[in-house]
């Protein structure tokens, strides 16, 4: 049985995870920051050395872009530090390590998508704290996956599809972004490509986001449509739209080496984000 380590597993992605896996196939051990906080390096150490884990995925960090930008010395504790420190234990024990980044590594203003082998130029205090983690990684690590991803929704109080679900009980007119451009992904199909990532050993670094490509009020129409609600959104710029923080305008990722290893495909996003609305009305 692999022993997986999930670290953050309370974040949308470690939820993800944990409903995809195969329990018969899987020892999981999860931890979030209550259990074992990843900017504790004795306690990190610790815990991989007695868990021997075969392979760690870091879902732990600090995704509030605006907290980042307010509080710089925690985003790069967390986000550079935490990355570190399990990379030295991936080094140490020989595990497997998968590190999640995002388009934020990039500074958005290339109206192109990005491959791989683009060089990052981040411009938020988030994307550089992920660089920082990124490079970490690398510099620790042999074996690892580095798998940035764009716009992903899950379970969480607090993503761009639940907050418009949520202010469309009660709000009628909503400002969303015309000119913010990304790939929505679900934790769901992130999870999928992470599990099978970790079985092969083609490692390095990955784009995986959903197939296509819309503007954050293109994503919001069509949220509301499969929702069945009819809501008035209004495109206006990203400056104006308390939906929209302070992110890359252009984040498009090119799937590059999954499309020339051409061994996965990643759902196109609207039938990924139909899937999820299902389960939504379900609930
Ligand atoms: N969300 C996106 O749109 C997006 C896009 C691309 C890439 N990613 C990357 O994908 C990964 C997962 O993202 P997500 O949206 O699923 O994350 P998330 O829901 O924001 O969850 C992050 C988790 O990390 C935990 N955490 C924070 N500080 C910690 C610490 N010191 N030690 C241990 N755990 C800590 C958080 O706990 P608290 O909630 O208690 O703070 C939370 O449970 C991240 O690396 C993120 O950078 C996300």
């Amino acid at each position: 049985m692999l022993k997986v380590w999930i670290v953050g597993s309370a974040s949308q992605l470690g939820k993800a995870i944990n409903d995809v896996l195969d329990p018969l196939e899987m020892e999981v051990f999860n931890t979030d920051v209550d259990e074992l906080d990843v900017t504790q390096t004795d306690d990190v150490l610790n815990f991989g050395e007695i868990n021997r884990p075969d392979v760690i995925i870091n879902c732990a960090a600090i995704t509030d872009t605006e907290l980042c930008e307010k509080e710089p010395e925690l985003a790069y504790r967390v986000n550079a530090l935490g990355a570190r420190n399990l990379s030295i234990v991936a080094r140490k024990t020989g595990a497997k390590m998968v590190q999640l980044s995002t388009d934020d590594v990039f500074d958005g203003t290339v109206k192109a998508a990005h491959t791989e082998f683009d060089e990052m130029s981040p411009k938020t205090v988030y994307g550089a704290s992920k660089r920082a983690g990124e490079n970490y990684v690398r510099e620790f690590t042999h074996k690892h996956f580095i798998v940035r991803s764009n716009w992903v929704y899950g379970h969480s109080d607090n993503n761009f599809v639940n907050n418009l679900l949520k202010a469309s009980e009660t709000e009628d007119n909503l400002p969303i972004a015309c000119d913010q451009f990304g790939s929505p992904t679900s934790a769901r199909d992130l999870a999928k490509i992470v599990l099978y990532l970790i079985k092969t050993n083609e490692y390095g670094t990955y784009h995986a986001t959903c197939q296509g490509s819309c503007s954050r009020y293109e994503f919001a129409q069509e949220i509301l449509k499969l929702a069945g609600k009819d809501t008035r959104i209004v495109p206006v710029p990203a400056s104006q739209s308390r939906f929209s923080s302070v992110r890359p305008d252009y984040a498009i990722l090119d799937n590059f080496i999954l499309r020339i290893m051409n061994v996965y495909e990643m759902p196109h996003w609207k039938e990924s984000l139909r899937e999820y609305m299902e389960e939504w009305k379900e609930n």
